[in-house]
């Protein structure tokens, strides 16, 4: 196996690309995809200031890795949602991470600063937790990105996890959503620009890129979202494209330059957020922090409104609530 580009040894093949890559033109390779998507959909400008919300997982903590490469003015966001072990330990990672490169993070823990977490909001507002949690970070995401003056959020989000959210939201024709998947999402009133710039980059490049590059992550999955929906569709998918390489990539571009456009009607005022929660078109504000909202409250005071004085639920290491 040779590299494509030197004929030294190759350390990875990428099949949909059909090429082997050695570690110096595998890790080219990343920065000039993460920069091709970046140009291909304006997703910043040279210099910008960019607030990049870590997880603790490979594909968030790469791309901050790749944004300060590329030289971005790239901070961190993480919150500590309240997830038992897993964000203890993910937690960790995301602070080992910028302690060791001297990289400015901002962190914001549900428990600490808002006096609930994941488990407990979910319960108390009777939510699935990936929604309680889906709701909380996209509404801290937008807070820090504007009180901190930044130019854009970006977001780990690679090319399995949009394919898979696609094949999801076609699946069931839920236009709404399908609106709304974009790599891009321009700030409107009361949100700050959205970037999603791993979308040319697979799961199986990002662990390796973490690899090669010394980059300690988490590996476990949020035990939460063990057995859900999403995680069926990426298997799904992970068999089609190893029958036929490239499935994912045509798939998920295909739709951006070919159905993309067919359904911007069917979410006035697009944003990354859940349809009918807080950011449709024309909005008044929440009366508590001022954030864009239809009703009087937004969802995400309600949420913390909902389970202040609640028991605090625990969790399970298998994801149950306790
Ligand atoms: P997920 O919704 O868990 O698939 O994560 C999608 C993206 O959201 C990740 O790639 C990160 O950019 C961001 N993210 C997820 N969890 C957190 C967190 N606890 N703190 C900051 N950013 C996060
Ligand atoms: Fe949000 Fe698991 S990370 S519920
Ligand atoms: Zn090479
Ligand atoms: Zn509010």
């Amino acid at each position: 196996m040779k590299c494509r580009v030197c004929r030294e040894p190759a350390v990875i093949d990428i099949r949909r690309h059909n090429a082997n890559f050695c570690v110096e033109h595998f890790l080219r390779l990343c920065r000039d995809q993460t920069a091709k998507a970046i140009e291909e959909f304006s997703m910043l400008s040279p210099g910008d200031k960019v607030l990049v919300a870590v997880s603790g997982g490979k594909d968030s903590l790469a791309l901050w890795d790749l944004l300060v490469e590329l030289g971005y003015e790239a901070h961190g966001l993480y919150i500590g949602l309240g997830i038992g072990g897993y964000s203890d330990r993910s937690g960790a990672m995301v602070r080992d991470f910028a302690q060791a490169r001297g990289l400015e993070l901002t962190q914001i823990d549900l428990r600490a600063d808002y006096d609930t977490d994941v488990p407990t909001a979910a319960k108390a507002t009777r939510r699935v937790p990936c929604s309680a949690c889906g709701l909380s970070k996209r509404h801290l995401f937008d807070r820090a990105a504007l009180d901190g003056g930044y130019d854009a959020v970006a977001t780990g989000h690679n090319l399995d996890d949009e394919a898979a959210v696609l094949f999801g939201n076609t699946l069931r024709w839920q236009t709404e959503y399908l609106a709304r998947q974009m790599p891009v999402l321009e700030a409107r009133a009361g949100f700050p620009r959205k970037v999603k710039p791993l979308v040319r980059l697979g799961e199986r490049e990002m662990a390796a890129y973490c690899v090669l590059r010394g980059i300690d992550y988490i590996v476990e999955e949020c035990p939460m979202a063990v057995g859900n929906k999403h995680l069926g569709y990426k298997e799904a998918l992970n068999e089609i494209e190893a029958r036929s390489p490239g499935s994912k990539h045509d798939f998920y571009f295909g739709y951006l330059a070919r159905a993309s456009h067919r359904f911007a009607d069917a979410a006035p005022g697009v944003s990354s957020g859940t349809p009918g929660d807080t950011d449709s078109a024309s909005v008044g504000r929440c009366e508590r922090c001022g954030s864009p909202s239809t009703s009087n409250t937004c969802a995400f005071c309600r949420l913390i409104e909902a389970s202040a004085g609640a028991q605090p639920v625990t969790i399970t290491e298998k994801g149950r609530l306790k």
